[in-house]
């Protein structure tokens, strides 16, 4: 019941976003423990990649438990493009995703992202350039236009066809929609049916249901899921049991979400160097994990005052404590690990080539 991008099978129709500062190795392994048969890194800029910038190369590094996954590069010139999904290859990714569709104005200011969905003879260029350069189906992720009166993503969707992208992801808001207002499904549908490659609908799937509605209205091949996807990691095997077999499996109980927000703690604690810095994105995730749980608004007070992984660990069981969920620190002492030593990529490896 899955869906294939070009030779690659993925095992369900569901699907986790590219989402910077959040969708990082920990996340992304959690949410494929939990039933998204496809991940993404964050965009990250083709010429950083290009120019083997260390930060940038950072935040290509995977888990082979990852897998399936995409690596996504924004830019805007065709050879720059090119020449990072050949680099990229060194890491053996499953596939590269092309970013159309971020509306930061320091990605449209430099003519990247959503701005070339207001040219798209700079845009087929850089999907061909890519095509040509990878050895894995190349997708692409676009916008449903640049703002309302220029809705073009079915014609977009057909160019990249067209340069030979093997699946296009159709976030269904335009530019100027940003991520407020309600995503335009109708968009989605009408992408599908422009072309005979898989179409990805996304936005606002926030439910399991939401899933089932999107690929029915819309027959779009699988669903991406990013903001319902955080603290709420459960969406994937929900959603995946509700579109294979008609059945709503229940919300996580709080003391599911409170396990495994621990567990995702400790697989991200035990990757840092356990600095303050390392703690700032998992203090987010500990406020999406409890959020509607009664004490949340006090809990998310506190996090601004925790100063090490042993503090932020101790307010949650805490707060689990408060709720009446016991045990939560012997589950923390009992934790054992998902998986082995991370993939160091690309900045480890130099140019020798691709992994053994
Ligand atoms: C914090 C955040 C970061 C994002 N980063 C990316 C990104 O790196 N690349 C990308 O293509 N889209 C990015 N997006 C857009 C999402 O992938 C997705 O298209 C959007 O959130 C709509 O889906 P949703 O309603 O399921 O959240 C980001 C969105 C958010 C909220």
């Amino acid at each position: 019941m899955g869906f294939s991008i070009g030779k690659l099978s993925l095992d369900s129709k569901l699907v986790l976003a590219p989402l910077a500062g959040v969708s990082d190795s920990s996340f992304r392994l959690v949410c494929r423990l939990n039933g998204a048969s496809l991940v993404y890194t964050e965009m990250v800029s083709a010429d950083g990649v290009r120019r083997g910038n260390k930060r940038t190369l950072e935040l290509l590094d995977f888990l082979p438990e990852e897998r399936p996954i995409g690596v996504q590069l924004f830019g805007s010139d065709p050879g720059v493009v090119a020449a990072a999904a050949a680099r990229v290859m060194e890491l053996s990714p499953d596939l590269i995703d092309l970013n159309f569709g971020c509306p930061a104005r320091k990605v449209v200011g430099r003519e990247a992202g959503s701005a070339l969905l207001n040219n798209l003879a700079l845009l087929r260029r850089i999907a061909s350039a890519a095509v040509a350069a990878a050895d894995v189906p190349v997708t692409a992720k676009i916008r449903s236009g640049w703002d309302e009166r220029t809705v073009n993503a079915d014609k977009v969707t057909a160019m990249l066809e067209d340069c030979g992208v093997s699946a296009v992801t159709v976030h269904a808001r335009s530019r100027a929609g940003k991520f407020t207002g309600r995503a335009d499904w109708g968009v989605i549908a009408r992408a599908k049916s422009a072309v005979r490659i898989p179409v990805i609908g996304n936005g606002d799937v926030a439910e399991p249901q939401d899933a089932l509605r999107m690929l029915k209205e819309t027959g779009c091949d699988a669903v991406m899921v990013g903001r319902g996807a955080l603290g709420n990691p459960w969406i994937f095997n929900r959603a995946r049991r509700l579109v294979e077999a008609g059945e709503l499996l229940p919300p996580p109980t709080v003391r599911e979400r409170l396990e495994l927000l621990l567990a995702h703690m400790a697989l991200v604690e035990g990757r840092s160097d356990r600095s303050l810095q390392s703690l700032y994105p998992m203090r987010k995730h500990v406020g999406w994990y409890t959020k509607g749980l009664v004490g949340a608004g006090g809990l998310r007070k506190s996090l601004g005052k925790t100063g090490s992984w042993e503090d932020l660990k101790r307010l949650v069981v805490e707060f689990g404590a408060d709720l009446g969920v016991s045990g939560l620190d012997d589950f923390c002492r009992s934790w054992g690990g998902l998986c082995g030593s991370p993939d160091r990529g690309l900045q480890d490896r130099g140019s020798q080539g691709p992994p053994a």
